[in-house]
């Protein structure tokens, strides 16, 4: 980290900016990736920020997605960018080098051996986009160790409790986004960018600060650096590459360079540079004594700070000890000596849960799993929304308001004995709770309409939404027809191809689609198309999730809302049968449904749980979408949960026959009932789903959606292993009108396995 430290503290004595630049590790080819970091050394770069491509980049836009997914076609890996790293510094590289990414390939890699391999690989610290405060500080303390620096983001909306908390976590600078949105060379910078950087220099103790996102050319270079200690360009490097011939790409990005910042570092220019080399080959922090000069707080020694930080402002001006150091302007206890030789300890800073971030109004954790794994601009209206709910959850007239409008969703739903069902499976006596029976078809409209209600509390004026199957994309264009708001379903093509009836009633509804066409064009790629918009509306629009999926509060409020399903199951069992259920069965996308289902008997131990997931070819064929049965734990979409991904955390294709089962992830509430063993999970093929999907019609008459035929399957197996005194409820959660179509087209390829033939 020193070496960053001395590269803003030199450019500080030139009397001129930091020329931070990004580039995506590997794009667009692997051949040329050395040639391209050195070409940005040598026009004119003080510091490289290397993406590490990602399969998911929810916070960037399509320039640097699109760099993530060639250079991920170009098999790039964590190992492939260090062997660049170690390769440019090999070519003489002085710069100092950043890591810049997603926590989950960081994560998978494994956090000790990442650290081990970034020193001797020549890298001088982090950037990790979606690292929320309280898992940076541990993340910070552990690069700390070797001597590695850990940037924060800040943006715009960045809160004055966080801001003080990631402006204590910067040991060498603070990025700065400098609009709210996604990355991508727009050219508009946020107005308030001086008062942003003033308040950041208050609370950091005058810690260099960086501005990036939007700058694009030479004109926006320099309005940044009258400002700011550096400039960050990243899509605008990426643009300049695509456009470049083979061969020329290295040249074209050292013009650019040279072009923006008014000077090179090469070949005369080189000398200039500062070394950071040492450093991080040698792994050692390598600064004990070493002369600060632009008065950045410097701890050298272990700091533990119990307390909140206070930050007046004062700087130190080049003081140094080495030992915490604290001149007032940083309230530090409990310095720990643990060997006795301070300069070869780690600065640590430990930050009691919730301390420094804004405080949680109800968990966001489920265990380990959930959180908030998104990127700071969007952590503002995330606690907004966290206000929002905790307001109207406690609030008896908005249920009352939600209820007032049970007549239009169809509520209460029926519950009632699938009797001939029951007796051709011969086992318990097996349930139907019929959320196909709401309005539009799903149990999606439960929450659909509940948020739309919470959104108009706060105000909002539009609303985003992804949707898979269709279902939540039609409930919300409904809620925002009634409601009179402007709605924009963001839907992967693929859906949009599969579920054509549901993308024609959305659009009958006054709604637009979107269709995502990257990644897999599927809900996943929906899921960040969504967020990446919404980022940019935060605030006018709400954006409507679909399922108990993303960043806190999302999985919150999204059960919360669904958990009518299981509660009228209880009060109608009760009714009916005078007992509770002895399992209920949920098909599972993201989950929504199955919370729903099972919340309400989470404290009933006598009531089994059990989730279904989309088998899809079968669980040893990777074409399958059962996340829960067959996933690892991750990060996705902004929280910690089961995700399927390969060994590098980059997220997995899915498949399922049902459009709306077909994701990665899965809310992190269900991750949490896996591991304790509450919930039990299984994975049904689309065959076997098919066959749900016959003999429900052919023995009930009802024509389940293809997400709920899994369930029926999943209950069928688990009612042949009951007693037929016992009681199986299976959640109905949709119709099949959306599906026959899709049924038609997979019946000559799955009909012979399950020996159904619609042959006229
Ligand atoms: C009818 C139906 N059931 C189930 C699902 C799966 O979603 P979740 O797991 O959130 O209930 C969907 C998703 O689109 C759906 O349309």
């Amino acid at each position: 980290m020193e070496a960053i430290k001395r590269t803003f503290a030199q450019c500080k004595e030139e009397n001129r900016p930091a020329f931070v630049t990004f580039v995506t590790a590997g794009y667009p080819t692997v051949e040329e990736a050395v040639d391209i970091i050195l070409g940005l050394e040598a026009g004119g770069a003080d510091i490289i920020e290397l993406g590490v491509p990602f399969t998911d980049p929810f916070a960037d836009g399509p320039t640097i997605q699109s760099a993530n997914t060639v250079a991920l076609a170009n098999n790039v890996t964590i190992e492939a960018t260090l062997g660049m790293v170690k390769e440019a510094r090999n070519r003489g590289l002085k710069a100092p080098l950043l890591l810049m990414g997603y926590y989950n390939p960081l994560l998978s890699y494994g956090e000790e051996r990442l650290l081990d391999d970034c020193r001797e690989a020549g890298v001088n610290g982090f950037i990790v986009v979606d690292l929320p405060p309280h898992e940076a500080v541990k993340f910070r303390n552990f690069c700390a160790k070797g001597g590695l620096s850990y940037v924060p983001l800040i943006a715009p909306s960045t809160t004055e409790t966080r801001l003080k908390l990631l402006c204590k976590l910067a040991d060498s600078f603070v990025y700065v986004v400098s609009r709210m949105g996604v990355t991508g060379a727009t050219g508009t910078l946020s107005t308030g960018l001086p008062e942003l950087l003033a308040r950041i220099k208050q609370y950091s103790g005058d810690v260099p600060a960086a501005v990036g996102f939007g700058v694009s050319t030479r004109e926006h270079f320099l309005s940044v650096a009258s400002i700011a200690d550096g400039v960050v360009i990243g899509s605008q490097i990426i643009t300049t590459l695509s456009k470049a011939a083979p061969g020329e790409r290295a040249k074209a990005a050292e013009q650019y360079c040279t072009k923006i910042c008014g000077r090179g570092n090469s070949p005369k220019g080189q000398k200039n540079q500062v070394s950071s080399n040492s450093e991080a080959v040698n792994g050692a922090d390598g600064t004990n004594g070493a002369v600060q000069t632009n008065g950045a707080v410097q701890v050298d020694g272990p700091v533990q700070v119990d307390g909140p930080v206070h930050i007046n402002g004062t700087h130190t001006n080049g003081a140094h000890t080495n030992n915490a150091h604290t001149n007032g302007s940083v309230n530090a206890n409990g310095v720990e000596h643990t060997n006795g030789n301070h300069s070869k300890l780690p600065d640590q800073i430990v930050v009691e849960k919730g301390e420094g971030e804004d405080p949680e109004l109800f968990p966001a954790r489920f265990g380990e799993f959930g959180g908030s794994y998104a990127p700071e601009s969007l952590m503002r209206c995330l606690s907004e929304l966290e206000e929002g709910f905790e307001k109207v959850r406690n609030d008896p007239d908005f249920w009352a308001e939600f209820r007032s409008y049970y007549p239009y969703l169809g509520r209460p739903g029926h519950l009632h004995v699938a009797d001939r069902l029951t007796e051709h499976v011969g086992g318990a006596t097996i349930w139907l709770k019929r959320e196909d029976l709401n309005h539009t078809g799903s149990h999606k409209i439960n929450s659909a309409l509940a948020q739309i209600l919470l959104a108009r509390r706060l105000g909002k004026t539009e609303i985003i939404a992804q949707t898979g199957a269709g279902m939540h994309g039609v409930a919300t264009a409904t809620v925002c027809a009634k409601f009179n708001m402007k709605c924009t379903i963001f839907m992967g093509a693929e859906d949009v191809r599969r579920q054509a009836l549901n993308v024609f009633r959305i659009k009958l509804l006054g709604a637009e689609v979107v269709p995502v066409q990257a990644g897999s064009k599927t809900l996943r790629d929906a899921v960040n198309e969504s967020f990446r918009v919404w980022i940019t509306k935060v605030d006018t629009a709400f954006h409507i999730i679909g399922s108990a999926i993303g960043p806190h509060p999302f999985p919150t409020i999204v059960r919360t809302f669904q958990t009518i399903i299981g509660e009228e199951t209880k009060t109608q069992m009760l009714e009916q049968r005078n007992k509770l259920p002895d399992a209920v069965v949920a098909c599972i996308g993201g989950g929504s449904n199955a919370l729903g289902m099972f919340y309400p008997f989470i404290e009933e131990p006598s009531v089994r749980l059990l989730g279904v997931e989309a088998g899809g070819d079968g669980l040893d064929s990777n074409r399958h979408a059962a996340t829960l049965t067959g996933g690892s734990k991750g990060v996705l979409h902004g929280s910690r949960t089961y995700v399927l991904q390969d060994h590098h955390g980059q997220i997995q294709d899915t498949h399922s026959i049902s459009a709306g089962l077909d994701y990665a992830g899965v809310g992190p509430e269900l991750s949490a009932w896996k591991d304790s063993g509450r919930a039990k999970f299984v994975a049904v093929t689309d065959a076997q789903a098919l066959a749900g999907f016959k003999v429900l019609g052919e023995l009930e008459g009802i024509t389940p959606a293809l997400e709920s035929a899994h369930a029926v399957w999943g209950a069928m197996e688990l009612a042949k292993t009951m007693r037929k005194d016992q009681d199986v409820v299976i959640c109905l959660s949709g119709r099949g009108d959306k599906d026959v179509e899709s049924v038609a087209e997979e019946l000559p390829r799955l009909g012979p396995q399950i020996g159904w033939d619609l042959r006229f």
